[in-house]
């Protein structure tokens, strides 16, 4: 008997080993490949969520695939040459079954093989039917140890957890929220929270000290491989801490459920400052698994005759051995990739055993031509791509993005490389009547060094706020909250945002405030990513047991729906005729 047995069954499908032979067992499930062989002998596949057993009926059996079945026969050593490598039972078969039929099943909508691909519309239309293949099953038991690894760990770190309300008020987030209308009070509404954010820093104002929650989080947002409406964040916060303290409780929880999934402990996770990602991979959230790094070319063509290169910044990747590979016609989809990006032009130069093969090698001097090879330490057969501009973001924008097309393999493809990226700019640029804008949240702590450039130099101020990145996907944020009303009043004041208006929007938050606000910071994991990631898949879809297609709608459901005329009367609601789609 295994720990699995219940009134019905003595052992699961998938468990039963040479070391069983001999024993006579009850196993329960699906029924998979059958195949009879004359009226005297079938052989059927049963299949339960921890793999598949082969039966064999002596006379014919009346089942088809997907009835439901519970099967005891004695377990046997398959005749020699029948056995199965690829199936993990594949030694041994049950012998001299009997089968009883529990229930019948209509002929599943498309066929449980991992191997077919089937429309993602159907998957998820007949999302129970899916769940039953290896693949499915597997994710959510990934799921289900990565929630159990984060937890374990935040317990172990002193943390506590605490339930935060689902029915919110609109916070300062930036994303899209879901609304919800109240019943009592017609014409009020509640929003479904896009985060905790709030409520777990009036955790800390309330001496919680270290916060935890797995946290459903919800934004009506546009949806991609790795965003949902409804996702799970791993949600911290805690008090009297540094930004290393954070970056630590995190990492510990991290690298245990990575652990604990691949069975390997990765290195400790690198820091690079978001200056360091710009310049050497262009992105804020670089995929460090290849090479192809960005380099700084500006010294080469302080003195340059060539037009392109008058510039205030120059910047090249190398493509090691690739100049092969690149006849015209990719040259000119490369070149126009980079003018869609904002690039007035992208210079593009094949390495020889002589020189440089390049429409623009004659307007480049030798020692132009030997900076370029030395700084870029290029060899015969490279290709180097060259952008110039006087505005170095683009220049690392452009060249970043290159650098993920040419090389970046599926996110989910080994090795695992984690990195943590610090000292976000605290604001991303300007809006239309020229105030800065939060790159995280108004509540982010301008870093200390950057305090006093608040007023006079907003755009060069760096923030205490930090990312998780892993193959080039953002698994997390956070950052170390400003928990000083004056400095927070010097934000306000910094986003063009009035006295009237923060005391409007977060009133209740800065007047906790008032009341003793320990310094305090935090983080959260997107929980979907780090699983997707952990279990092989590149959309996060396929780790969520009842996902949204890509436009939002749920075909298990049919949802979202119209409701009768009487619930919305109730809420107080009229709608419009839904607008034609354009
Ligand atoms: P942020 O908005 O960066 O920070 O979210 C944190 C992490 O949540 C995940 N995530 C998503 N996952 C799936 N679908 C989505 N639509 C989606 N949106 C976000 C990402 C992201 O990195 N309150 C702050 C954190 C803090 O400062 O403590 C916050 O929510 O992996
Ligand atoms: P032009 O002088 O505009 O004909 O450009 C000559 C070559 O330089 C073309 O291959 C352009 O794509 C390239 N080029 C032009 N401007 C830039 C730039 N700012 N950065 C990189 N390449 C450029």
């Amino acid at each position: 008997m295994s720990e699995f047995a219940t009134a019905m069954r003595t052992d699961l499908c998938g468990t039963l080993r040479a070391s069983d032979v001999g024993r006579t067992v009850t196993v329960c499930g699906w029924v998979g490949r059958r195949r009879e062989h004359g009226e005297h002998l079938a052989f059927l596949d049963l299949r339960d969520y921890s793999g598949i057993i082969q039966c064999v009926v002596d006379g014919s059996v009346d089942v088809r695939s997907e009835y439901v079945v519970r099967v005891t026969g004695t377990l046997r050593n398959r005749p020699e040459g029948t056995t199965n490598s690829d199936l993990a039972t594949g030694e041994v078969e049950l012998g001299d079954c009997e089968v009883e039929i529990l229930n019948v099943a209509e002929p599943p909508p498309f066929p449980l093989n991992d191997r077919v691909e089937t429309d993602e519309i159907v998957r998820l239309k007949y999302r129970y039917v899916d769940l039953r293949r290896e693949r499915m099953q597997r994710n959510l038991r990934v799921r289900a140890a990565v929630n159990k690894a984060l937890r374990g760990a935040m317990e172990r770190q002193g943390f506590t957890e605490v339930e935060t309300p689902m029915l919110w008020t609109p916070t300062p987030e930036g994303a899209r929220e879901f609304v919800v209308p109240s019943r009592l009070q017609h014409g009020s509404f509640y929003v479904l929270p896009q985060s905790p954010q709030i409520a777990k820093q009036l955790l800390m104002v309330g001496g919680t000290d270290r916060y935890y929650q797995i946290a459903r989080c919800l934004r009506d947002e546009d949806l991609r491989a790795d965003r949902q409406f409804e996702f799970m964040q791993l949600d911290i916060e805690a008090s009297f801490v540094s930004q290393d303290d954070v970056l630590g409780f995190v990492s510990e929880a991290v690298l245990d459920a990575a652990e604990l999934v691949t069975g390997e402990r990765p290195d400790p996770i690198p820091h690079i400052t978001w200056e360091e990602a710009q310049e050497r991979y262009g992105s804020d959230k670089p995929d460090l698994r290849f090479g192809l790094e960005l380099a700084e070319l500006t010294p080469v063509f302080v003195t340059t005759e060539f037009n392109a290169f008058k510039a205030g910044c120059i910047k090249g990747i190398r493509v090691p051995g690739a100049a092969g590979d690149f006849g015209r016609n990719k040259l000119d989809g490369l070149t126009d990739r980079a003018k869609a990006l904002g690039a007035k032009g992208l210079v593009w130069l094949k390495v020889t055993d002589d020189g440089l093969d390049s429409p623009v090698a004659k307007f480049l001097s030798d020692d132009e031509v030997a900076g370029l090879r030395t700084t870029l330490e290029a060899e015969a057969g490279d290709l180097l791509l060259i952008v110039a501009d006087d505005d170095r973001h683009l220049v690392r924008t452009v060249l970043g993005t290159l650098r993920n097309d040419l090389a970046r393999p599926p996110v989910s493809q080994g090795p695992y490389r984690y990195a943590w990226i610090t000292e976000f700019p605290l604001f991303e640029g300007l809006d239309d009547a020229g105030n800065p804008v939060s790159a995280h949240h108004p509540f982010t702590m301008p870093h200390p060094d950057d305090l006093e450039k608040l007023e006079s130099e907003p755009l060069s101020v760096r923030s205490q706020s930090y990312d998780l990145v892993l193959n080039g996907w953002e698994l997390g944020s956070g950052s170390i909250r400003i928990h000083r009303s004056d400095i927070q009043a010097r934000m306000f004041a910094a986003l063009g945002i009035s006295e009237e208006e923060a005391a409007g929007r977060f009133g209740f938050l800065l007047n906790a405030f008032k009341y003793g606000a320990p310094p305090h910071g935090g983080f959260a994991v997107g929980l979907d990513r780090l699983v997707a990631i952990l279990a092989g898949e590149d959309n996060i879809r396929e780790v969520i047991a009842y996902p949204k297609t890509q436009s939002g709608l749920d075909p298990l459901t049919d949802a979202p729906k119209p409701v009768g005329d009487r619930i919305l009367a109730d809420l107080g609601i009229r709608t419009l005729p839904p607008q034609a789609k354009g």
